[in-house]
């Protein structure tokens, strides 16, 4: 058991170092992705990178494989890169275009931008008498719980709400705020041109290794 091993994982960082086992440990490392990565705003990519419908990018969210993809109104999808038939991979290309909508490569099934089940190839003879169908949304491609966007930078989020927990347990950021503070940042580093961008960066609110790892991992 980790409390076993580590009793109090704060002390694990320091201001002036860190435990090795953060980096090492298997456990820590669950930690880590269940609530940091699995749970707060992950930047996937910009708008400029799908510009055209059908047009994808593929990102990795925590232990996720995701496609970012234009749609055809214009807006943009994340989806799990992941089949809701067998698990196949959807797109195996780093980049690309999917045209008008997804094929999976196994059983063929369609899927439109957005991910909703398209087609079923052979639904009545293949499939007759299970739960698959268009009507049952398990046989969608599933969507990232949130999705933003911020002057064309692409947010998503796995989870439906982002709770860290501060170093005493007092302090609690919601998703929201954290979105809140990236472009109050932006705007504040605007309009004052006095600090740099990485050190905008190194005290921002989503600087998930210095503030989040150790709001987090205790
Ligand atoms: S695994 Fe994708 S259609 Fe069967």
């Amino acid at each position: 058991m980790l409390r076993e091993r580590i009793p109090d994982l704060a002390k694990c960082v320091e201001p002036d170092r860190v435990r090795r086992e953060v980096y090492t440990d298997a456990d820590i490392f669950e930690l880590e992705m269940q609530r940091i990565h699995e749970t707060v705003w992950i930047y996937c990519g910009h708008l400029s990178q799908i510009p055209k419908s059908g047009d994808y990018y593929t990102v990795q969210i925590g232990r996720q494989p995701m496609i970012m993809v234009r749609k055809g109104d214009g807006g943009v999808a994340v989806l799990y890169n992941r089949c809701p038939h067998r698990g196949n991979m959807i797109v195996g290309d780093m980049k690309g275009n999917t045209g008008e909508f997804f094929r999976c490569s196994y059983h063929a099934w369609t899927f439109h931008q957005d991910g909703k089940l398209k087609n079923i190839p052979m639904m009545e003879s293949g499939y007759q008498g299970t739960r698959y169908g268009k009507d049952s949304p398990d046989c969608n491609m599933k969507p990232a719980a949130r999705v933003e966007v911020y002057r064309g930078f692409v947010f998503a989020s796995l989870a439906l709400k982002t709770v860290l927990r501060s170093r005493n347990s007092s302090a609690r950021a919601s998703s929201r705020s954290t979105t809140c503070a990236i472009a109050r940042r932006k705007v504040k580093s605007r309009s004052s041109r006095t600090a740099s961008a990485s050190s905008s960066t190194r005290t921002g609110s989503c600087s998930w290794r210095t503030r989040s790892t150790r709001c987090t991992l205790q």
